[in-house]
């Protein structure tokens, strides 16, 4: 885009000229610049220029215009007096002016409250003589302070149809970096943030200024101004807290869209929210896209993985821009791709995370467990975990646990400075409520969400660990002996958390009629998403409807051998004081489920002791329920 901003001395081209530049995030050109050596000489002798003189200063600038416009587009100050002048400056289609005017006195004052400008003052008479009312473009008079100038031309501007492709609202961490990623790839966007007086002001503006490397970069304070900057239909993509705060932005928000609109929630907001979102957008007849987008800040600005749900509709209108936005899996294509129904983008990340909690805990527990139970130091278990991420344990979580255990702060690893009180935004404990809605065994998973919340109990802990004189214990046991068995462990735990995630994500989508294909979501999480690792490449392509997660080629042979290894792993640390939380309930939840004669005769016999609840029989294949008169009196 081109934008040539006219005036004769004193209007503030130049002012405006740097304004817009740096809202735009294109550069600025100075016509004055481009005069030749005597033109600036004769000017500063106050003699005014001829055309004759003019002409070879206006092909310059047609040419620098042209130029620029090649690179992305440019603003440029220069007087352009006369329409003649101005025709020989518009080189393009996508070109806009502004055209400045104000009062010969208003003019005189700043022209001579000026130093270091070559023109005299004197000039300005004669440059209102000659000047010509435009013919065309936005004539405004500049009476007004310099940011009521600014804010006039950019609404010129959009108004001239300076629309941008899609409009993201909220500028935190996610929100940023998913607007620059778009940018990045050519993507003109509006970027909203929210003004609150002394906390979030100029937010979105200056995103703009700290990346003028993309000019496609618009800022907006006033909602409806950013609505109106945008091409329709509109694409807006929230990325603003989950909960109530998503539910006061759409009541601001929709009053200012029209029904062939689509809004994106990019947040991680409870799924059961987002379908009473897309009902209610329905029933306007807007698209309503919950979405999940996994990958942290350098994921979103990179190339997440992402996860859109709602009406297939809405997915369309944005398909373009997420496949540009998201990571790329091994075969180059990108880690999108339109989940399902109503809820289902979310619901899926939701289990996500909840994989997450399971992986990130068991790494915690292990990191523990060698450091001191086997007394490694942190850079050996770095090391160890190095080592294993060569192979199919490779993942990102265990990369960045390897990495974190080198990170030295004066000198001393700052791992053992961070208070040991886990945070958590509710993600895991949303995949917990929703097991125990569908009946399905979470325990792993649960526990890794209960350790979280014990680990918040630090005064109890630490008054706990006094009365009760817990230790830590050292392990006598020959840490190379043991490093194969926790290895395997590890291996299996990763198996059992990522089993009782598919396991709840496939019983919703059946009982829900999701029909949620499970080897395309493995697929986008293989790359971007916190969860990528070799074991998700090896779901991706292994998955299948006809056999159980665990007796998939691969991890069938896991969950045959490395059983006993985690049981013992799980042995020895908890003789040894080592809470295993993750370890535990998955040697646990495994033993349950393949042990097929299990205690649970007893329960039902106690149920029918002291409640008459009755049982059925091994020896009654019929199912008929019996009721036993336990006392014998
Ligand atoms: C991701 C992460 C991301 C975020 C979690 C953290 O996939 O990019 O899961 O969504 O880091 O929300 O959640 P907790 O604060 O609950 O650990």
């Amino acid at each position: 885009m081109l934008i040539v901003i006219t005036g004769v001395s004193g209007t503030g081209k130049t002012t405006l000229g740097l304004g817009l530049s740096a809202r735009l995030g294109l550069p600025f050109l100075d016509a004055d610049q481009f005069h030749t050596q005597t033109n600036i000489a004769k000017m500063s002798r106050g003699e005014p220029l001829t055309d004759e003189d003019r002409m070879p200063w206006l092909q310059a600038l047609a040419d620098a215009l042209l130029e620029y416009q090649e690179r992305g587009g440019a603003v440029l100050a220069c007087s352009a007096l006369k329409n003649a002048y101005r025709q020989r400056l518009q080189v393009h289609s996508d070109q806009h002016w502004i055209h400045l005017q104000g009062e010969r006195n208003l003019l005189w004052e700043r022209m001579l409250a000026r130093k270091g400008h070559y023109m005299k003052a004197s000039m300005l008479d004669s440059q209102l003589a000659i000047w010509e009312k435009p013919s065309f473009g936005l004539l405004l008079n500049v009476t007004g302070t310099p940011e009521e100038v600014l804010e006039a031309s950019l609404d010129y501007l959009t108004s001239q149809g300076m629309k941008m492709k899609i409009g993201v609202m909220g500028m935190g961490v996610m929100g940023k970096s998913l607007a620059l990623n778009l940018a990045e790839k050519g993507v003109s966007v509006s970027l909203f943030n929210r003004f609150v007086a002394g906390k979030e002001e100029g937010v979105a503006q200056a995103v703009c200024d700290a990346h003028p490397e993309f000019p496609q970069l618009l800022a907006f304070e006033d909602l409806q101004k950013f609505v109106e900057s945008l091409e329709q239909p509109r694409k807006i993509l929230m990325m603003i807290p989950a909960g109530a705060a998503i539910d006061a932005q759409l009541d601001s928000l929709l009053p200012l869209l029209d029904p062939q609109d689509l809004v994106i929630d990019g947040g991680n907001s409870f799924y059961k929210d987002s379908e009473d979102r897309v009902n209610r957008l329905k029933g306007i007849g807007m698209h309503f896209l919950p979405m999940g987008v996994s990958g942290g800040e350098e994921g979103a600005r990179k190339g997440p993985s992402i996860m859109p749900g709602g009406n297939p509709e809405g997915y369309a209108m944005v398909a373009e821009y997420l496949e540009k936005m998201a990571a790329k899996d091994q075969n180059g294509n990108p880690c999108v791709t339109y989940v399902g129904p109503g809820g289902s983008g979310h619901f899926i990340k939701m289990v996500h995370n909840s994989i997450e909690y399971g992986e990130m805990q068991v790494l915690a527990e292990l990191v523990h467990l060698l450091r001191f139970g086997f007394g490694c130091s942190a850079a050996q278990v770095s090391a160890i975990f190095s080592e294993w991420g060569k192979g199919e344990l490779k993942s990102f979580l265990l990369e960045i646990t390897a990495d974190l255990l080198l990170f030295k702060e004066g000198g001393e690893l700052l791992l053992d400075k961070i208070l040991d009180q886990a945070g958590q935004k509710g993600t895991g404990a949303w995949s917990l409520t929703t097991a125990l809605e569908y009946g399905i065994p979470y325990s792993p998973l649960a526990e890794a969400v209960n350790a979280r919340g014990l680990s918040s109990e630090k005064a109890t802990r630490t008054a706990f660990a006094r009365q009760f004189g817990h230790q830590l214990e050292k392990i006598s046991g020959d840490l190379q002996t043991w490093l194969p068995k926790i290895k395997e462990a590890y291996a299996l735990a990763r198996i059992i958390n990522h089993e009782a995630g598919f396991r709840l994500m496939k019983t919703v989508s059946d009982s829900k009629g999701w029909d949620l294909n499970f080897n395309e979501i493995a697929r986008i999480w293989t790359n971007g998403c916190i969860i990528r690792s070799e074991l998700m490449e090896s779901i991706a392509l292994g998955y299948s409807h006809q056999v159980s997660f665990l007796e998939l080629p691969g991890i069938r042979e896991k969950v045959k051998g490395n059983r006993k290894d985690l049981a013992e792993v799980v042995g020895i640390g908890l003789t040894h004081g080592f809470a295993l939380p993750v370890l535990s309930a998955g040697a646990n939840y495994l033993l349950a489920r393949m042990t097929a004669e299990s205690s649970a005769s007893v329960i039902q016999a106690q149920r029918d002791y002291f409640g008459a609840h009755t049982y059925q029989r091994k020896d009654d294949p019929s199912g008929a329920y019996y009721h036993t008169h336990w006392t014998q009196s």
